[in-house]
């Protein structure tokens, strides 16, 4: 098993004074007591960086700050836009790509989530490629393929000292937000095609996580049947508590694991 990681995906929810009050919650929760073997990663919006950035800062406090989404530019007139080098700047180590929801609703085509991820590592940032299929590619029996082909899009032909740079988050559309996570035996089989075609394209070690109706209740069937090396988690990292949760039984799994090797 990989050291997991969990990332918190807040998407667009709490203000920056809600995102200040979240991260000090989440700090004092984990200082507490202390996750030893999981990474805990924070999404926030962009207008919240800077400010969760000094709350983690302030409490030296171990979670790492993302972005979830940057533009493929490096600078110049794209008006609404935010560059790498203006999150780096903010000490953001992490930066999702290619998110479903940035897909379907703001045209993020194939093409630009590939153009993206190499702005990103080419900065010497986390890239978190998000894949997966909707509903309709499911019920066709498509989704193995499907996945394989957003991987082999954004990743085929990335330079070779780039590659540790990437983490891959499984997240089926159809169970996002829904309440309805994939079952254990869904994921492992989607893990195991997404671990053989990353292989194929250079990625062997690349950490793989899912996404979509994570809780603390469905984490560790997931993690242990599912097979996926940690998660990328929407609504339960709203709270502190839920989340904080998430961090323990991962934390749980990975010692229980390490244990028995
Ligand atoms: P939920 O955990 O709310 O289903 O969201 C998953 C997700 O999209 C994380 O990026």
């Amino acid at each position: 098993m990989n050291r997991p990681l969990v990332i918190g995906n807040w998407k667009m929810n709490l203000d920056f004074v809600e995102a200040v009050h979240l991260t000090q919650q989440l700090s004092v929760l984990l200082k507490n007591q202390p996750s030893a073997h999981t990474d805990a990663v924070v999404a926030p919006p962009f207008v919240d960086l800077r400010s969760v950035a000094s709350v983690l800062e302030s409490e030296r406090s171990s979670v790492a700050l993302a972005a979830q989404h940057v533009s493929a530019h490096e600078s110049g007139a794209h008006t609404g836009e935010v560059s790498l080098a203006m999150l780096t700047r903010l000490g953001v180590a992490w930066v999702l790509v290619g998110h479903s929801e940035r897909r379907a609703h703001y045209a993020m085509s194939d093409d630009v989530v590939a153009a993206t991820l190499r702005t990103v590592v080419r900065g010497a940032v986390n890239a978190v490629l998000c894949v997966g299929e909707d509903e309709a590619v499911r019920d066709a029996s498509e989704h193995e393929s499907y996945v394989a082909a957003q991987l082999a899009s954004a990743l085929a032909g990335l330079e070779e000292k780039s590659r540790a740079l990437v983490t891959v988050a499984y997240e089926p559309i159809w169970a996002i937000g829904t309440g309805r996570s994939a079952s254990a035996a869904q994921i492992s089989e989607m893990t195991l095609a997404i671990r053989r075609e990353l292989s194929a394209l250079g990625f062997a070690d690349t950490r793989v996580l899912y996404g979509g109706s994570v809780t603390s209740d469905n984490a560790a069937t997931t993690l242990l049947d599912g097979g996926v090396d940690g998660f990328l988690v929407g609504g339960a990292s709203l709270k502190a508590d839920s989340f904080t949760a998430i961090i323990r039984v991962c934390d749980d799994c990975y010692a229980v694991s390490a244990n028995r090797r």
